[in-house]
């Protein structure tokens, strides 16, 4: 089984941002992943294109759903995975990202998904890359999580149809919140220009472009897409925000609030979720949830990634 394209995105060699990522790749990507999706309820179909192949994965941050997801998408490739656990890795010891890259790089891993909290790492990685090796970014810092990104325009796609005619509410903690950039890159390559940023003033974005609001009822009033955002404990200062139940009350979404959108709208969130401080769990589980669909989509999308850098 091949799960090839007959329309080949432009060739990528590393996937660190989607910034500068053109129309047309990003398109191709959404294509293939719409390839590898598997039916609901249906056993999850093998390839064997990455047979031979060696992926690591290097999540010097905790993660459940992406570090999973890559982990999945390439098994179900056919690539061999290994999967370093930080907490029992010579990173303990003081070894670096780069020698640690380097050490498995001389193993012949031909693929590198590598998550870290501070900006650049992804990049420096990428640029002691041999010729052959790709590095994935799998979230950088406050920075970057292009294959999110990818993820969520994916699922929006699958509900609405007109990126340009769309109205998308993020809510929340935007201002480290590297799914958000992400997914602005991706939603504004796709045409769409009515991007609505809502949390507390101290978490509100300084370097994205969209209206910015205070009040979360504006953001969400006739939104298509409503994506909610945890609060990043970890990317902040001690005591930026009020006390969980107030910022529920303040900046929470809940079934009277989320009617002030469309009635159609979707509700997505990256995980892992804050049931009660950024989202009622009513709301979480409901019918305008996409949530667990975004999981899902996300192991396609993450097989799309991996299949077209490797170039198969
Ligand atoms: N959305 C996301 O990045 O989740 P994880 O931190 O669990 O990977």
């Amino acid at each position: 089984m091949t799960g090839k394209s007959a329309e080949h995105p432009q060739r990528l060699q590393h996937l660190l941002t989607l910034a500068d990522l053109p129309q047309t790749t990003l398109l191709a990507l959404l294509e293939r992943a719409g390839e590898f999706l598997a039916p609901p309820g249906k056993p999850a179909r093998r390839y064997d294109l990455l047979d031979g192949k060696t992926v690591a994965n290097l999540f010097f941050e905790p993660s459940t759903r992406t570090r999973t997801s890559f982990e999945l998408a390439a098994r179900r490739l056919g690539a061999e995975v290994v999967t370093l656990d930080m907490a029992f890795s010579s990173t303990v010891k003081g070894e670096t990202p780069l020698d640690t890259f380097h050490t498995l790089q001389a193993m012949n891993v031909d693929l590198f998904v590598v998550r870290h909290r501070e900006a650049g790492v992804p990049q420096t990685l990428a640029q002691h890359a041999l010729p052959q090796v790709h590095v994935v970014s799998a979230g950088e810092a406050h920075v970057s999580h292009p294959t999110q990104g990818l993820l969520d325009v994916f699922t929006i796609r699958r509900h609405k149809k007109k990126f340009d005619k769309l109205a998308v509410a993020i809510i929340g903690d935007v201002r480290h919140s590297r799914v958000a950039r992400s997914a602005v890159q991706a939603l504004h390559t796709l045409g769409t220009r009515d991007i609505r940023f809502a949390g507390p003033a101290e978490l509100l974005p300084e370097d994205l472009d969209g209206e910015q609001f205070t009040n979360p009822d504006k953001a969400l009033a006739g939104a298509d897409v409503v994506m909610m955002l945890r609060i990043q404990k970890e990317r902040m200062q001690a005591g930026l925000i009020p006390d969980e139940h107030e910022y529920f009350q303040r900046y929470g979404l809940d079934a009277t609030r989320l009617k002030l959108a469309r009635a159609d709208a979707i509700v997505m969130h990256p995980g892992p979720m804050n049931r009660g401080v950024e989202i009622a769990a009513e709301v979480a589980d409901g019918p305008q949830s996409v949530i667990r669909e975004q999981v899902s989509n996300g192991v396609a999308v993450r097989m799309a990634v991996l299949a077209t850098l490797m170039g198969t």
